[in-house]
């Protein structure tokens, strides 16, 4: 049987590196191809369990390069794509838009254009999947949810970039007939997600009795969804989602900043054998995030429904594995958080 030759972008990161090891571990018949450029967020770290595998290869690249993109696909003839190289994070978006918009429309438009050079006379058994985010529908007010059908609205340089690289998708399906599937996730938490998220911040402030920054009122509201469970959909999405179709991603699992936190603080006042409530001193009401959304929530009933999805950790079950992952991988917290962070936390901070 020939094996199936998949580009993986972005894997090196928080999300895509769950999704490498666990394409990688369970279809030995794949041969997958991580391309990342290794930006802060991405650490060869995060793969070492399967650096070695013989279905497994590592490719340092830029995806914003078009003349090495349009080489890579000629050399690998990929007949997949998983996407998630990005830049990801909506903070420092506000600072460097530019970047943004290079690495995240520029990018997704060379991986777009470089398939449609290399498939365009036969589309057959091939699939570009494009792993986007909520955020591009903009803000929900008190009530409702996102479904696949809510228009795109967004708010910041990281969702307005993240929509348009939708569009390209959906263009080039529309254009050249690329067969595309696109999925939009809230927000996940799990390990070896990079400490400049919520959670992962949190964690490591608390540890080292630092102040934990609360946005505004803390009132915004967010669903939360175990980075495990959105490397299972991915899987779904990828193998049976259907062609040229779009699935929204998401825990049913709604929290404010500040009752996550508080939450966050409980389950590390335990952790820590420290006194109860003494992590929640440390919260502190910062500045807010300009053009700041007030509230995500997913409609997940299509990917449950079509594709029998459905989340398998609770919201405490996953924190706890969480906040377990970040007290055993300390080293890993501590080499991340060294270096550049520091300068990106004070800035971001106004320490
Ligand atoms: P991340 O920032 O942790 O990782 C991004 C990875 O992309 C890093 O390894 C980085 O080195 C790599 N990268 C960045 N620019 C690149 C370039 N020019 N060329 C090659 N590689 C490059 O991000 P994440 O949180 O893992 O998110 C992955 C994807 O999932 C993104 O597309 C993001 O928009 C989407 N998403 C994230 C969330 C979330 O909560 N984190 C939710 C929904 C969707
Ligand atoms: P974040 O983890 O950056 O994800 P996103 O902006 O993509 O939703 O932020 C999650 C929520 O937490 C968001 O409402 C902003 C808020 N937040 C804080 O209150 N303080 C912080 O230091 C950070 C990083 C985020």
């Amino acid at each position: 049987m020939k094996v199936k030759t998949i580009l993986i972008t972005g894997g090196a990161g928080f999300i895509g590196s769950h999704v490498v090891r666990h394409f990688v571990n369970s279809y030995k018949q794949y041969h997958i191809v991580n391309l990342d450029v290794l930006t802060y967020a991405g650490n060869l770290e995060n793969l070492k369990d399967i650096e070695d595998a013989k279905n497994y290869t590592f490719v340092h690249g830029d995806i914003s390069d078009d003349s090495f993109i349009n080489a890579l696909f000629q050399e690998f003839q990929f007949e997949a794509v998983i996407h998630l190289a990005a830049e990801s994070h909506v903070d420092r978006s506000i600072s460097e838009p530019l970047l943004f918009a290079k690495t995240n429309i520029m990018g997704t438009l060379n991986l777009l254009n470089a398939f449609k050079e290399l498939w365009v006379d036969d589309w057959t058994g091939k699939r570009f999947y494009h792993i986007s985010t909520d955020e591009v529908y903009g803000t929900l007010g008190e009530t409702g949810l996102f479904t696949e059908s809510t228009a795109y609205d967004p708010n910041s340089p990281y969702s307005a970039s993240k929509a348009s690289s939708d569009h390209f998708v959906r263009a080039y399906g529309e254009t050249y007939g690329l067969p595309y599937v696109i999925s939009n996730c809230s927000n996940n938490y799990g390990g070896f997600q990079f400490p400049e998220k919520l959670i992962p911040l949190c964690i490591n402030n608390i540890v080292h009795h630092k102040p934990l920054p609360i946005y505004g009122d803390g009132k915004y509201t967010r669903d939360w969804l175990y980075v495990i469970d959105h490397a299972l959909a991915i899987d779904k999405i990828f193998h049976d989602g259907k062609n040229n179709a779009t699935y929204n991603v998401g825990g049913n699992n709604e929290w404010t900043n500040i009752d996550l936190v508080k939450l966050l603080c409980e389950i590390m006042d335990v952790k820590l054998n420290r006194a109860k409530g003494e992590s929640q001193k440390l919260i502190q009401f910062v500045k807010d995030r300009p053009g700041h959304d007030l509230r995500y929530a997913i409609d997940a009933s299509k990917i449950m429904s079509e594709l029998k999805w459905q989340p398998s950790v609770t919201f405490k079950e996953g924190l706890m594995k969480t906040v377990e992952w970040y007290l055993s991988n300390a080293e890993w917290l501590e080499s991340v958080t060294s270096g550049n962070y520091q300068n990106y936390y004070k800035t971001q901070y106004q320490e």
